[in-house]
């Protein structure tokens, strides 16, 4: 079946947002692309770390070339969802015949312990989002502090890691993990950046002291040790005397503050490992210690945004259990566990459907999946419902949005090239909305 005449707003312009567009466009579909953000690339954007030049824009170069279809538009600086310009029911009165999802995980994941409204308490992904320079973030103080804690041992404690390491150089980051050094999650390549500043002997120490607990489970120390330390024969000279430091078996309990509001430790509870189907889970042992501290970074992953208006069941949307589009045997649809039947012509990929996992290649196989579910919900369609472009863009109007199209991007792109130019920089990014629009005249 033609798909030529169906319309799909796929809203999100992440990775999986873009490819999954470029998927519905090769299966004849036509697409409209609603963005919050000004720019495309989502966290290929505004999460990469800054100085991955080659790797961004590579990537960008790929969007640009997507975004040229004649068959996409795009529309940018438009929210979609409960407190958005326009509503997912609402999109389908226009006229659309499904909805992709592919906003991301743009929900914060607190624990809720005592303390986390201190000063110098923060959340991975507002300094991410901070230092790549997305508004309002761009632009937002951040108070950081000299020894900071970084909650988790993944890929994005690394970026903050290399931040505070190398841009901010602090006097200490500690990466505190609630299991043990087997479990780390970073990459070799990713340790590079900030290898040289591990204190090598306190790794020693705090592998020794949790040796026994890490033999209890069969697990090699010296191995997880060498792997933690992959990186350090390639790892960048130093640049700072920044101490990086590992603290194993802590789950964090309470931040402490002064009387000012501000952060003076880390409360955690001592942990063990114990054996959970093939792998090891964190017991806590009810002990507790400090980790003196004036700056916590939670690093933990993030979850959905409970304010977009699906269904969300622990910090992700709902799934259709049972698909009647699965591809490769994951289900694309989403749900409503109240009325027990799937949101009609919604899908979700990338980030949207699974929260903070995998690379870039993962979001643009799983955009293109989902963009696959989406093209088969369209072949059992009777007919187009057509969609009233007008009064989309009368809906939009309506709201006062300075909306982005295709050729605004292009102008934006010039005015920042320009930028690096005249200030003799690798790139330059505009931190507000404001200065996006003053450069494209909109
Ligand atoms: C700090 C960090 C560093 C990373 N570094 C790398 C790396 O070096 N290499 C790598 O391969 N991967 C990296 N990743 C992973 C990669 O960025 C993700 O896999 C990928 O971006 C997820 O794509 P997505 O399209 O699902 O979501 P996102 O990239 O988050 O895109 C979501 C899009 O949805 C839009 N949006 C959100 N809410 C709404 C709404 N309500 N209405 C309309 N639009 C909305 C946003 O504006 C955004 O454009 C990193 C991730 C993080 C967090
Ligand atoms: N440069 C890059 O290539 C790059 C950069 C950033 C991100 N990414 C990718 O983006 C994805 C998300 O990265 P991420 O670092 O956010 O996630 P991640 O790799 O899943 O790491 C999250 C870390 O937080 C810990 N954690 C989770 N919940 C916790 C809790 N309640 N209490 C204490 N600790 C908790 C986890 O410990 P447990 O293991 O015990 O759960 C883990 O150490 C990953 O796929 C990553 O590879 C890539």
């Amino acid at each position: 079946m033609d798909l030529e005449n169906f319309h799909v707003a796929v809203i999100g312009a992440g990775p999986a947002g873009l490819y999954g567009a470029q998927q519905l466009v090769k299966q004849g579909a036509r697409v409209v692309i609603l963005n919050r953000d000004i720019k495309p690339g989502g966290l290929a954007e505004y999460g990469i770390y800054p100085d991955k030049y080659k790797m961004k824009d590579g990537l960008r170069a790929q969007f640009e070339k997507i975004l040229a279809s004649p068959q996409i538009e795009y529309l940018g600086n438009v929210t979609i969802g409960k407190n958005g310009a326009l509503t997912i029911p609402e999109l389908f009165e226009l006229g659309f015949d499904a909805v992709l999802v592919t906003v991301g995980a743009q929900g914060t994941k607190w624990l809720g312990l005592p303390g986390e409204a201190l000063r110098g308490v923060y959340h991975a992904k507002d300094i991410v989002y901070h230092y790549n320079k997305l508004p309002p973030f761009g632009a937002a103080p951040f108070e950081i502090g000299q020894n900071v804690v970084v909650i988790g041992v993944g890929n994005v404690m690394m970026d903050m890691a290399h931040w505070l390491i190398r841009d901010l150089q602090v006097e200490s980051v500690t990466a505190v993990a609630r299991r043990g050094p087997a479990e780390i999650k970073f990459d070799k390549k990713e340790f590079e950046t900030v290898g040289a500043n591990v204190d090598l002997l306190a790794l020693d120490a705090e592998i020794a002291r949790v040796t026994p607990i890490m033999l209890a489970v069969s697990q090699d120390p010296v191995a997880a040790k060498n792997e933690i330390l992959a990186g350090l024969p390639r790892a960048l000279p130093p640049v700072s005397t920044t101490r990086f430091l590992f603290d194993f078996l802590a789950s964090p309990h309470e931040i402490c503050g002064d009387a000012q509001g501000r952060v003076v430790a880390l409360q955690v509870e001592n942990n063990t490992l114990v054996p959970s189907n093939g792998d090891v889970k964190a017991r806590g042992l009810g002990t507790f210690r400090k980790i003196p501290c004036d700056t916590v970074i939670f690093a933990i992953g993030d979850s959905v945004d409970a304010q977009f208006g699906l269904p969300i069941a622990q910090g992700e949307f709902v799934k259709n259990p049972a698909p009647r589009f699965p591809i490769e045997e994951i289900s694309y649809e989403a749900f409503d566990p109240q009325s027990g039947a799937p949101l009609e012509g919604v899908f979700l990929a990338g980030w949207a459907r699974r929260a903070s996992t995998g690379l870039v290649g993962v979001a643009r196989k799983d955009g293109t999946n989902g963009a696959r579910a989406v093209g088969e919900y369209l072949k059992t369609l009777p007919h187009p419902r057509g969609l009233n472009q007008a009064l989309l863009r009368e809906k939009l109007n309506a709201h006062n949005l300075a909306v982005i199209s295709q050729d605004d991007l292009k102008k934006l792109v010039e005015a920042e090239k320009n930028e690096a130019r005249l200030r003799g920089l690798p790139e330059f990014k505009f931190a507000t909305n404001q200065e996006m629009l003053d450069a494209m005249c909109v």
